[in-house]
């Protein structure tokens, strides 16, 4: 366990990841970025593990890259410069990667790479005061690691707008333009987050996982042939599977599926 996050496993493979730098509004360090790249490799091979809810303590979700560590970085070389970005990279594509249900639980400003992570979570409920922005050109820098994921929840007309203006935006604009799914209010907000995961535990667990690999395969494929193949084989598979089986035998037996029982 690390100072600048903690992991905390509830019942039923629900884990949450609490970003613990409350007096920097969360930001991220390299440390951290390593700690969290960890974990979500480890939770995502956990077969104990279903869900994971990503939050902020205090005031803010996370305030992007902490940037006292990253001004240092003006005495390294191109090359650990690189490395460096390449690290962050990596945070960002194991995340969006994870086989489990990512939930975004925005409970205050989520700024430049703070939006990043919003951007990779599979669910975000975001707290009524939230605040987002792709800050970085206000910095005089550009949101370039996390634009891939950005860019594909929002899509280049908003990233457009919002990548060049550097301007910040509340939880009902995130939520019009595809990067929050539920804006919920102050006195709602936590009862809300429970609830959706239980919404989420009804699926399938190795179902949820096959989804989450679908969509993102599905949408690289662009001839015909080849999704046409894929998504036959994904389905295939799923017919014949101990889980498929199960989930249609309860449904015309009238009874819960095996994974939902405790
Ligand atoms: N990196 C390092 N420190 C940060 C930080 C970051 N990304 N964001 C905030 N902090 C620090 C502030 O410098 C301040 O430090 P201090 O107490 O030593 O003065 C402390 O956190 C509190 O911040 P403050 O701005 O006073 O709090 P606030 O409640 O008024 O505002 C934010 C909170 C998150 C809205 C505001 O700090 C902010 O806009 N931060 C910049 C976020 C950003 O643009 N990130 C993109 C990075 S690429």
């Amino acid at each position: 366990m690390s100072d600048l996050f903690k992991v905390e496993r509830a019942e039923r493979g629900i884990v949450t990841v609490t970003l613990t730098r409350a007096k920097i509004h969360n930001a991220f360090n390299d440390e951290m970025i390593e700690g969290l790249t960890d974990t979500f490799k480890e939770l995502g091979s956990d077969d104990n593990c279903q869900i994971i809810m990503i939050t902020g303590e205090g005031k803010s979700f996370c305030a992007g890259a902490d940037l006292n560590w990253m001004k240092k970085m003006v005495d390294y070389s191109v090359e650990e410069n690189y490395k460096d970005s390449m690290a962050l990279a990596t945070l960002f594509e194991t995340i969006d990667k994870c086989p489990k249900v990512v939930i975004g639980k925005v409970n205050g400003a989520a700024l430049g790479g703070g939006t990043g992570l919003v951007a990779v979570c599979d669910h975000v409920i975001a707290h009524e005061d939230a605040l987002l922005g792709l800050t970085e050109t206000r910095l005089g820098l550009v949101p370039a690691v996390i634009s891939p994921y950005i860019i594909r929840k929002i899509g280049e007309s908003n990233a457009r707008t919002l990548f060049l203006s550097g301007k910040r935006f509340d939880a009902k604009e995130a939520m019009r333009i595809g990067l929050v799914h539920q804006v919920s209010l102050d006195r709602h907000f936590e009862k809300d987050s429970e609830e959706l995961c239980h919404e989420f535990l009804k699926s399938g667990p190795e179902a949820k996982a096959v989804a989450k690999e679908l969509i993102q395969s599905v949408t690289r494929l662009s001839e015909p042939n080849d999704y046409m193949d894929y998504t036959c084989k994904t389905i295939a598979g799923r017919r014949v599977s101990s889980e498929g089986q199960e989930g249609m035998n309860a449904l015309l037996e009238k009874r819960k599926p095996n994974w939902l029982n405790d």
